[in-house]
This record gives C-alpha cells, sequence and structure tokens, in this order.
C-alpha cells in the first residue's frame, strides 16, 4: 500500500483523504478548500441545499471531475487507480431513473456489479452467484429478480441499483440521494441494512441524502456543505435548524427561522 498519512505509513484504517481540495465548473468555483477524512466503519451523512455541491463533492471524490486543487485518496491510491476496482460502490444520484427500455433483469444488474477486470470474460462462478442472491435479498427484491429492470416501480429499481453495489463487496460505499422514490417502510429497512453493513462488516457510507430526519437517525456523523463544509461532526452534535441558518450567514428576516432549503 502507498505511503500518505501518519508519517510514511498510509493509516489502514483511514479509507478517504480529502485533502483541501476545491473543484470549479465552467468557470465557476464550486467547492472551496474542503478536507474530509473517513474512517473504516464510519456511516457519514452528507446535506446541504440544493446546489450545494454534493454531487460535485461525491464526482470529485471518485475521480469523474479535475481538481482545481487540493487531492483526494482513497485506501492511499488516486481516485480511478486500478487498484481500486471493486473497492468502491456507487449509487449515483439518478438511480431510480434508469432508462425503462433496457432489457435486463434485476439477477442480470446486480450481477454487472461483480464484474471486474480480472473476471470479465469468465462465466458466474458460484461465489459470485451467492454475492449476487445475498445482495438481491438484503434489498428485499428476491420476488422479481428475474423481472426486467423497466418494470420495476422506482424504488424497486432504486433498490436494484443499491443491490448491484452490495454485490460488488466494495468496502467504500458512496451514495447520492437514494432515499428519493423510496417508500417509508423500503427506507428503514433500507437505512438499518446500510448501518448494519458498517457495524457488522465494517464497510464504509458515505451518504448524500435531503431527507434529514432519516439520515440522522442513521448516520454516526454529518457533514454539512454549502461550498466549503459549515459543519463536520457527530449527529448528536448536528445544529438545529436556527443554528444551521447562523452558520449560512442567513438572518431572521422575520419572527421565523429560515430552514426551508435545509430540509
Ligand atoms: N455540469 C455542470 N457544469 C457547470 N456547473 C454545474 C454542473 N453541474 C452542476 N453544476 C453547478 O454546480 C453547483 C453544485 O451542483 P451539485 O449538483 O454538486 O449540487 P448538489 O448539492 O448535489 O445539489 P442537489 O441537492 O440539487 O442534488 C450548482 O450551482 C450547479 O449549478
Ligand atoms: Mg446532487
Amino acid at each position: 500500500m502507498k505511503s500518505m498519512k501518519v508519517g510514511n505509513v498510509w493509516d489502514d484504517a483511514l479509507i478517504l483523504d480529502v485533502n483541501n481540495v476545491s473543484v470549479s465548473r465552467s468557470g465557476k468555483m464550486i467547492l472551496r478548500d474542503i478536507d474530509l477524512r473517513l474512517s473504516k466503519g464510519e456511516f457519514v451523512g452528507l446535506v446541504g441545499p440544493n446546489g450545494s455541491g454534493k454531487s460535485t463533492l461525491l464526482l470529485s471524490i471518485l475521480g469523474v471531475l479535475k481538481l482545481h486543487s487540493g487531492a483526494v485518496r482513497i485506501f492511499g491510491e488516486p481516485p480511478m487507480s486500478r487498484r481500486l476496482h471493486g473497492r468502491i460502490g456507487w449509487v449515483s444520484q439518478a438511480a431510480s431513473n434508469l432508462p425503462r427500455d433496457i432489457k435486463i433483469t434485476v439477477r442480470e444488474l446486480v450481477q454487472l456489479g461483480t464484474v471486474n477486470s480480472k473476471n470479465m470474460l469468465e462465466l458466474v462462478d458460484r461465489k459470485r452467484r451467492q454475492q449476487v442472491n445475498k445482495a438481491i435479498q438484503m434489498v428485499d427484491l428476491e420476488d422479481v429478480k428475474n423481472t426486467d429492470i423497466g418494470r420495476l416501480s422506482g424504488g424497486q429499481r432504486q433498490r436494484a441499483v443499491i443491490a448491484r453495489a452490495l454485490a460488488s463487496e466494495a468496502e467504500l460505499i458512496i451514495l447520492d440521494e437514494p432515499l428519493v422514490g423510496i417508500d417509508r417502510e423500503s427506507r428503514n429497512s433500507l437505512l438499518k441494512l446500510l448501518d448494519g453493513l458498517c457495524h457488522d462488516e465494517g464497510k464504509t457510507i458515505l451518504m448524500v441524502s435531503h431527507d434529514l430526519a432519516a439520515i440522522r437517525q442513521t448516520a454516526h456523523r454529518m457533514i454539512f456543505l454549502e461550498e466549503s463544509i459549515r459543519f463536520d461532526g457527530t449527529t448528536e452534535e448536528f445544529p438545529d435548524l436556527v443554528e444551521l441558518a447562523d452558520l449560512r450567514g442567513i438572518g431572521n428576516v422575520h419572527d421565523e427561522p429560515n430552514s426551508k432549503e435545509v430540509e
């Protein structure tokens, strides 16, 4: 493993290191001086108003967007490194909007999560089949595993995409708004599932959500982002809405706290 932190040795418990990162898009600075470290087993909620740069931060971590300055290391490696293959699971913001005309079953979609550069030309072996079955079971889609994804509800499609990330056995799972379009019951079981992955399997999760109540119930740590990180601390310490408005530099125009955008 490459050396980085803690003197000259990369600390194995350090999963992600975002070091002084700034990112601009179309000439406009979207993220400024972001410092963020995730340790193994953490479940971190990333929140912030619309357009505050949450997806931009995730795409920068994944190496999709070019950094203006700073550096990202995942398991000590730069993003997109071949050595990271299969170690990061990604559920995008528009996951449940998969095209409806794709002829691919839930099982096939989830199986794609197990493909890597080493096994892509091989037949699916028993181990991979087990991973796929387990992931489908975890998101409770066994009844529809042979159904084309185009025939599923939005929430079911979202869960299928999450199962794909789970089947990959990724150690770091990054999710952008995975709760959108999911009914309350599935949402709760999904949050429980993600929580269990951190506690029982030592996975590390970074999840963006607008559902502040849901994420506060599950994440151990919360980050509030608006161009820069305005808050990073335990869920218990997460500011209430009036304090958040303060953090964001929003004065009290009337008697009511200005809190709408946060939810
Ligand atoms: N492709 C792009 N080119 C230029 N600017 C972009 C692009 N995509 C997003 N932006 C801008 O970057 C800023 C941050 O967008 P981003 O999608 O990261 O926000 P977000 O916090 O994920 O918002 P949401 O909660 O709505 O998903 C916004 O001002 C947006 O207009
Ligand atoms: Mg977004």
